[in-house]
């Protein structure tokens, strides 16, 4: 595997590859890799010649009380999993050079409406960062792919929109959650969760398996449905930014005809906020 920390060494290699005529699949990462990463690297793995993984903690995606500063930072162990996977290349630029201005002067690309509903509704900026950074990483990259895991499904449905938006030649794949053994999705996040903490988590894939049980009774119970989720979340502590049933391709709120639906939840436990969500994609009653 080669490493790449300027954009010159980058290009170069890149060169290489096209003249080969081989196809490029990126995965885009903040790094701390988990099972859930390495999911979506052997997922890149099967599309394409060459596998790129970039590795970047971007701070335009963090509101300033956010946790930018205290992300856990694993590089070494993270270029270890990356060559057990037989990666070809990690991409690790660095500030300067991704992001040649002061931000007062920076160019930021949005996908509005998308970025302002669900999470972006409770972090200021975050989606218009995500959008950026990853243009600017298919800018450099050029990939024929890029793979993003469906547990940031609204980053997933973003990342969609820039791309047929923006006309860009590349196909965007989406990988399925993986879970721990009482369904609490992998993150890099789950680290902050205290031994006590830690147990209770599992709840929110369940209550999310529970809102999805109920659906069955109809379009008229689906607002209490999701207040049910919130509130059995709420009883074990959370702190519920939200708890929405949405419809799975947008995320739009859903007509009473629609059969895609997806539910989504974002909680807080202590500190940690965790994210999930399931798509429920069936004849509903
Ligand atoms: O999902 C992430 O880790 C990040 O949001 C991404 C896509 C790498 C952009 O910084």
């Amino acid at each position: 595997m080669e490493t790449f920390r300027t954009l010159n060494a980058l290009k170069k290699a890149l060169v290489q590859i096209r003249r080969r005529g081989e196809t490029i699949a990126l995965v885009p990462t903040m790094g701390y890799l988990h099972e859930g990463h390495l999911q979506l690297v052997r997922t890149a793995r099967q599309s394409a010649d060459r596998v790129i993984v970039s590795l970047y903690v971007n701070p335009f995606q963090f509101a300033p009380s956010e946790d930018f500063s205290s992300y856990p930072r694993t590089p070494e162990a993270d270029a270890e999993a990356l060559r057990r996977e037989n990666v070809d290349g990690l991409f690790l630029p660095a500030t300067e050079e991704l992001y040649p201005r002061p931000p007062e002067a920076m160019t930021f690309v949005e996908v509005p409406g998308l970025s302002d509903t669900l999470c972006g509704a409770f972090r200021a900026g975050h989606f218009r960062g995500v959008a950026t950074v990853v243009l600017k990483l298919f800018h450099l990259i050029q990939p024929d792919t890029a793979v993003f895991g469906e547990k940031d499904l609204q980053q997933l449905v973003l990342i969609r929109r820039l791309v047929e938006d923006l006309h860009l030649p590349i196909q965007i794949v989406g990988v399925p959650t993986v879970r721990e053994a009482d369904g609490l999705a992998k993150s890099s996040r789950n680290s902050y969760l205290s031994a006590i903490e830690r147990p209770l988590a599992g709840a929110l894939f369940a209550a999310l398996n529970e809102a999805a049980s109920a659906l069955g009774r109809g379009p008229s119970a689906w607002g209490e449905i999701a207040l049910k989720g919130q509130q059995v979340l709420e009883a074990k502590g959370f702190e519920v930014d939200y708890f929405a049933i949405r419809r799975l391709d947008d995320l739009e709120i859903p007509g009473p005809l629609e059969r895609r639906l997806v539910i989504l939840v974002a909680a807080r436990l202590g500190r940690t906020r965790l994210i999930d969500n399931l798509s429920v994609d069936e004849a509903l009653g």
